[in-house]
């Protein structure tokens, strides 16, 4: 299985047509595809999704992979992936990424102090978004997982555009109020032309720890309907589940710890269909008819 998709993913990017039209406008050299795991709103497991994502791609689909923390009103990837030095500063000025399980780290969490407030004004924003994207030494990478900050506003869309990015994952919780902000997730990707790769829904359910039976605490089904609505992929669902908020907490994602355990299975899957849709993605720009004068 991994070979395959292994395979598989080395024609990506290696597609003539598709460096002709998207990998040539990336504005970082070397990765191949930038992908956003987004919500409308914050709280939802977002960077939860994302390390685990990330470690998962790198493990157990064996890629190349980096994890750019680019939430810099709340950066949590430092603690979820338990780095807490300062970058290195090669010659020509670029930052030396942090490197846990197999991922490549970035984060503004390692540049500032543990409990400094963020607060960022207009240009602010820009550069730092700058120096965290084209100023890191990144190398070559297969996949650049990129930990979005909540809302859908003018961080999020400078962003998006910056990283010209391959395809977002938007991050949902069951509740309609949720949902509502990732309807509003999707609608501001798509202004940009960001193609959507999937919904997947955290917290779908719990494992009552009395009866084991499952409890629905935030609505059923509520991210597969709102996918469907949209036709948009529904890329499966992820249990609220103590383990991965300890493993958060203690910077050792669940699917390092437990690599074998139904939610580690959970976030393989959704490797795979992250993997399988950008490769679908680059095949349908390929056979684009050509535009001619
Ligand atoms: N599936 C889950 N089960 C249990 N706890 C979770 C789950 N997903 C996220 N959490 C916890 O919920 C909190 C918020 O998640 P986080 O990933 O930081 O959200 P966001 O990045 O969207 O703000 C964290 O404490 C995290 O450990
Ligand atoms: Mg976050």
């Amino acid at each position: 299985m991994k070979k395959e998709l292994l395979r598989s993913f080395s024609r990506l990017g290696g597609v003539r047509g598709y460096q002709g039209t998207r990998s040539k406008e990336l504005k970082i050299e070397g990765i191949k595809h930038a992908i956003a795991v987004a919500s409308g709103k914050g709280g939802v497991g977002k960077s939860t999704t994302a390390v685990n994502l990330a470690v998962t791609l790198a493990n157990k689909c064996q890629l190349k992979v980096g994890l750019l923390d680019a939430d810099i009103y709340g950066p949590n990837v430092p603690i979820m992936m338990n780095l807490d030095k300062k970058p290195e500063v090669t010659e020509d000025k670029k930052m030396i990424p942090l490197e846990n399980y197999g991922v490549k780290c970035m984060s503004i969490g390692l540049l500032v102090e543990k409990d400094a407030p963020l607060v960022w004004r207009g240009p602010m924003v820009s550069s730092a978004l700058e120096k965290m994207t084209r100023g890191v030494e990144w190398g070559s990478l297969d996949i650049l997982v990129v930990d979005m900050p909540p809302g859908t506003g003018d961080t999020q869309i400078t962003l998006s555009q910056r990283l010209r990015l391959s395809g977002a994952l938007i991050v949902s919780t069951p509740q309609d109020v949720a949902l509502m902000d990732a309807r509003r997730g999707v609608n501001m990707f798509s202004k940009v032309q960001v193609p959507i790769l999937g919904l997947i829904e955290n917290m779908s359910w719990f494992k009552c720890p009395h009866c084991s039976e499952p409890s629905f605490i935030f609505g059923k089904h509520g991210t597969r309907k709102t996918a469907d609505e949209m036709g948009l992929e529904f890329l499966g669902e992820i249990p609220l589940e103590p383990a991965i908020r300890e493993g958060c907490d203690e910077g050792v994602p669940l699917v390092m710890s437990a690599p074998d355990s139904a939610v580690s299975k959970a976030y393989e899957d959704l490797a795979h269909k992250v993997v399988k849709r950008l490769e679908i993605m680059s095949n349908e720009e390929q056979t684009q008819p050509e535009i001619r004068l």
